[in-house]
């Protein structure tokens, strides 16, 4: 039996060879980390959730025309995904103040945005993946001025296709992080979206009760992560609506 080479192993994923030339595969593990990895542990049944949910969203933004990275689903926790070369931002899109902005500004945890506000991290463990200006950006050739521009571009669309689904469903989208990779079709380069879009990566409120359904249960240790992604999961259709995370998930194909 031949083995499958690992590329990369991250926190919360693990990149294998893929099956075509310019895939990989990508594999959604259990650990859930916080705090640059200082907070860790193993959540049964996220890895599941996480693959199908971004699946779900992945396939809706190309829909709409927005070209991700994904592929298609391979099992309960792998996809397959295209190839790219990472930009090394995290592309943060809010509406609410929440988060490292809520505090960085002294506002309160909710408060609505005048606008969507798109912000960058250098992603960069070590350092604790510092917001960086457009300025850096640019000065150290991590993208130029107009990737920076379609980039940005993205990210608006993902964040209004997001919050649409979201409020349709009554979950109000506070803020996300995605991750924009370079393809090349020939001589022309384009970005699209990579990486994951999940509850770990977004914060979602329930609209009537304000109750968190991300990856802030866990950093806030406010209850069990499972059952606030099964939520999701549910009211999105992508869980049966009588279905509990324990012990397995199950999937509607
Ligand atoms: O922590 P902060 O408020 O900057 O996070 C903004 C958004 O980006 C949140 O939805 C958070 O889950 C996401 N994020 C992420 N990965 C990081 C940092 C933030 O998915 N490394």
């Amino acid at each position: 039996m031949a083995r499958r080479k690992l590329v990369y192993e991250g926190k919360a994923k693990i990149l294998y060879e893929g099956t075509e030339p310019g895939t990989l595969v990508q594999y959604f593990k259990d650990d859930a980390t916080a705090f640059n990895a200082q907070k860790k542990e193993i959540i049964d049944g996220k890895g599941v959730l996480n693959n199908r949910l971004s699946e779900f969203f992945m396939m809706g933004l190309a829909r709409i025309g927005v070209p991700t990275h994904f592929i298609r689903r391979l099992n309960m926790r792998e996809q397959l995904i295209r190839q790219v070369e990472i930009i090394p931002l995290e592309v943060i899109v809010r509406n609410f103040a929440a988060g490292t902005m809520a505090k960085r500004l002294g506002m309160e945890e909710g408060t609505p945005l005048p606008r969507p506000i798109v912000e960058f991290s250098y992603k960069d463990d070590s350092l604790g993946d510092p917001l960086v200006p457009e300025e850096y950006i640019i000065a150290f050739g991590w993208a130029s001025q107009q990737d920076l521009d379609d980039i940005i571009a993205l990210a608006l669309r993902v964040n209004d296709f997001m919050a649409g689904v979201m409020h349709g469903v009554g979950i109000k989208l506070i803020d996300f992080k995605i991750e924009v990779g370079r393809v090349w079709d020939n001589d022309f380069m384009r970005l699209i979206v990579a990486d994951e879009i999940s509850p770990d990566s977004c914060r979602l409120w329930d609209i009537e009760s304000g109750r968190k359904l991300d990856k802030d249960v866990f950093r806030q240790d406010l209850g069990d992560l499972a059952d606030a992604y099964t939520e999701v999961a549910k009211r999105l259709g992508v869980l049966p609506s009588n279905a509990t995370h324990m012990p397995k998930p199950t999937l509607i194909n």
